[in-house]
């Protein structure tokens, strides 16, 4: 699917067609490839879900990946700050890394705050309807705020950090995720059993990822 908004600068770039499909990569792996997409608020738990999920997926067998929002500013997007636009792009540069995984049969975990719907609906857009799976990490303000593992808040607080999401800058919550889970109140087990269970239910892992002799430890 052509991203109108996005469309290549140069005009003379020609898709080239693999022989190694999406497909086949997925029937050699056993499951299909797919992007989990967590979002929330700092603090709401996206990269401690994201990670004990894959673990989860990793003892069935699953080819997996978790893209987290610290490390890729880092790396891919350690140009970027946290104006609008420059989130716009973190989430675009994820969202076509992210499809670059699916398309090679990985189950791809990310946790970014990915706060706006419009950015999020775009990476939806960039892969087919039942690639994508977005799930909101519910959890108050008040619950984030007083984790601060980073000491984020209280630096937002003093007014040292500037566009800050939940406090000096908008988090947009998802109108219609696959899952919401609540991560503010339930109990870290209870939500990747949720996850795992909606992963299982939809379909992108199929029942040989499930016949595996460790199946008890979802
Ligand atoms: S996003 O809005 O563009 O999706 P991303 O998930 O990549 O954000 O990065 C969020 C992380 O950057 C937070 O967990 C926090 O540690 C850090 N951070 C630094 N400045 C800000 C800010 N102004 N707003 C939100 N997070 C910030």
């Amino acid at each position: 699917m052509v991203n109108q908004e996005f469309n290549p600068v140069s005009s003379n770039v020609i898709w080239h067609h693999p022989t190694i499909t999406r497909a086949r990569r997925e029937a050699q792996n056993g499951h299909c490839g797919a992007i989990i997409w967590f979002t929330g608020l700092s603090g709401s738990g996206k990269s401690t879900i994201a990670h004990a999920v894959e673990e989860a997926l990793h003892q069935l067998g699953c080819r997996t990946f978790v893209m987290d929002g610290d490390n890729v500013r880092h790396g891919l997007c350690s140009d970027l700050g946290f104006s609008l636009k420059d989130r716009q792009e973190n989430i675009r540069r994820i969202g076509e890394m992210a499809k670059l995984f699916m398309e090679a049969g990985v189950i791809v975990l990310t946790a970014f705050i990915s706060p706006y719907h419009r950015d999020r609906e775009r990476v939806r857009g960039l892969v087919e309807e039942d690639g994508f799976m977005e799930i909101y990490c519910a959890a108050s303000l008040e619950v984030c705020e007083s984790r601060d593992a980073k000491g984020i808040y209280k630096k937002a607080r003093a007014g040292d950090i500037l566009e800050f999401t939940g406090i000096s800058a908008p988090y947009e919550v998802p109108e219609n995720p696959e899952l919401t889970i609540k991560t503010g109140t339930d109990e870290l087990g209870t939500c990747v059993e949720q996850v795992v269970g909606r992963i299982i239910q939809c379909g992108i892992i199929s029942s040989k990822n499930l016949g595996r002799e460790n199946r008890k430890k979802i």
